[in-house]
């Protein structure tokens, strides 16, 4: 959550930062800011509220300077203003800061700091930070003053600092990503890899309680506690920069979409050896937990299914942000698999550091495995969904989908059966992912798109499944949707029901189609629109998504019909599909 990129080199930093926030914009879109320093030991900083996509570089006129720091916010702390948009300055105006996380103990040092005579401009905690900086400058260096504030501030935070000297950057983080990219005669510093892709590969990743000091284009690296130099890995990241581009098309999310004709496949490719020895540990483990966040947690809840459909192993799904209820429950034998697209998602990290404190073995299902969670984790399992941009998952969940199979299958001792099964699956997502079917389902969201509310049931593996696509309608076309397993209807839900209300059914190829039918006829006999996803058409349906039949895997199918149901929900609704309204992708603040 939110974007940082800072710069120093050889270019204009002006352009390489503002090329990176544009590349970081899905972090977070409510205001944007950059600040430069110039070789005269002059501050310039510019700030606005909304979208940096369609800035101009020219019309933000900044004069040469070759250090500078960037950030694209999504507000925690202080409403959507352009006083509280960043670069922060401190008092004195001579540090200028970005900050990503949340200062979790900002009144107690807002107090502190007021006493000393310090007065904010803005609600920010990050402008805390910043004057809680100045004012150990006054004694010490840059580099002491940020270690000694990074020490008074609690909660998960990462900050870039620039002196109005512009003769270093100073960054580091605790709990909230930083990545330092190194190019020639140049190095940034950025919450995401995206933001410097097109100019370096080569990177160092900064831990927490890690620090970073940047002076004439080198980069250090020093131990927060106690200051001490330390040395990082480079790393060579094999991340494509087209990978990050939308190519022919209008948005990241329809191509993601489309890209699953690919990435399903290719999630497939597991390391068999790891999959059985992680098998394994799950049948030997006593108390496994899947955890994970919003989209990711609807996928930890198909696990939990699949593992008792297929291996008849019972694990426990919790939501990472409720996951602290069960930390009680973890013991040296327990097992955690963590569901993550970004890597980054602070309610997983905080889960998974309290379960090491207990030598619990963390198993990753990741997209980005070079994230903070894929440093933590005991095992990775890559799901290889290339690079995800639009803020609403798509790829990476059914990515997720296919890990979480084969795991359950390695469990049931048949690996391959699963392998087979899925590359059969991903052969038939191929050739429903065509124009014509695109066709049909903006014909289905003309006539959704009016409507107030949406349901979507499911049973048994489908359960999860709505939900998921509960989250999907929800966040692009801002119209209430709302899942529930067909079964619980007639305890309460069905009382929502009168003529008209659009209920999408997912109808699973397995013993629950047949009470699955009969609950839509309940519906129906209310009044509701029957919107059915199924291999067949029934009468009982009132509009017919077609879906392959792919027996007992029709998880993995019902989910991509609904997806592009969201999209043009929200095209139809002006929406633009990539970066729903509060939303941003990584959640790193809790
Ligand atoms: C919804 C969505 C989110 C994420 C959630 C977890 O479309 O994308 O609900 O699934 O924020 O994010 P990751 O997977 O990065 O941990």
């Amino acid at each position: 959550m939110c974007g940082i990129i800072a710069y120093q080199g050889v270019h204009n930093a002006d352009q390489r930062i503002v090329e990176g926030l544009k590349h970081l914009e899905y972090r977070g879109y409510d205001s944007w800011g950059i600040a430069v320093a110039t070789a005269t030991g002059k501050m310039h900083r510019k700030r606005q509220v909304g979208e940096i996509g369609k800035v101009s570089l020219k019309s933000l006129n900044l004069p040469e300077a070759h250090i500078g720091i960037g950030h694209t916010r999504w507000a925690t702390h202080g409403g959507v203003t352009q006083k509280n948009a960043h670069p922060h300055f401190s008092m004195n105006k001579k540090i200028v800061l970005v900050h990503n996380g949340i200062v979790e103990n900002d009144e107690v040092l807002r107090k502190e700091l007021r006493k000393k005579g310090y007065v904010f401009q803005s609600e920010t905690d990050s402008e805390v930070v910043v004057n809680l900086i100045e004012n150990y400058r006054k004694k010490v260096s840059l580099k002491e003053a940020v270690r000694k504030t990074m020490k008074d501030i609690a909660g998960r935070n990462a900050i870039v600092v620039l002196e109005q000297d512009g003769k270093e950057l100073i960054a580091t983080r605790n709990g909230s990503p930083l990545i330092v990219g190194v190019g020639e005669k140049e190095v940034y510093i950025a919450s995401d890899i995206p933001a410097f892709l097109e100019h370096t590969q080569t990177v160092y990743y900064l831990d927490d309680g890690q620090m970073v000091v940047v002076q004439e284009g080198k980069p250090q690296f020093f131990d927060l506690t106690n200051g001490k130099k330390i040395s990082r890995r480079k790393i060579t990241v094999d991340i494509e920069p087209e990978q990050a581009e939308k190519g022919s098309y209008d948005h990241f999310m329809i191509k993601e979409i489309m890209d699953q004709k690919e990435t399903t496949r290719k999630a497939v490719d597991q390391n068999e050896r790891q999959l059985m020895e992680v098998a394994k540990m799950i049948k030997k483990a006593y108390g496994s937990f899947l955890v994970g966040c919003g989209s990711a947690a609807a996928v930890c809840k198909l696990g939990e299914y699949i593992f008792s459909t297929v291996a008849n192993k019972h694990i426990n799904a919790v939501e990472a942000s409720e996951f602290r209820h069960f930390f009680g429950f973890l013991t040296s034998k327990s097992l955690m698999i963590v569901v993550s697209q970004s890597g980054e998602t602070a309610d997983v990290i905080e889960a998974i550091e309290v379960a090491k404190k207990k030598n619990v073995k963390i198993i990753g299902i990741l997209n980005n495995t070079n994230s903070t969670i894929g440093r933590l984790a005991d095992y990775v399992f890559p799901i290889h969904a290339g690079q995800e941009r639009a803020v609403a998952s798509t790829k990476a969940i059914t990515a997720q989908f296919v890990v979480m199979t084969l795991l359950a299958y390695a469990a049931k001792g048949n690996v391959l059966e699963g392998k087979r099964k899925l590359v059969d699956v991903a052969s038939q997502m191929n050739e429903l992912l065509n124009p014509r079917y695109e066709k049909h389902i903006q014909r289905i969201a003309r006539v959704l798109k009016n409507k107030e509310h949406v349901y979507i049931l499911g049973r048994g593996l489908n359960v999860p499944v709505a939900k998921e696509s509960s989250i999907k309608i929800q966040e692009i076309s801002y119209i209430h949707a709302e899942s529930f397993a067909a079964g619980e209807l007639k305890h309460g839900p069905l009382a929502l029901v009168t003529k008209g209300t659009p209920v999408i059914v997912l109808v699973g190829k397995d013993d629950t189609e047949d009470e699955m039918l009969s609950n839509a006829k309940e519906v129906k006999a209310r009044g509701g629109m029957i919107i059915g996803i199924s291999p067949e058409n029934h009468s009982v349906f009132d509009h017919w998504l077609h879906v392959p039949n792919v027996g007992d895997m029709s998880y993995m199918v019902n989910i991509l019909p609904v997806q592009l149901l969201s999209y043009y929900l929200g095209i139809m609704k002006g929406h633009n599909p990539d970066k729903p309204r509060n939303l941003a992708k990584s959640v790193t603040v809790k």
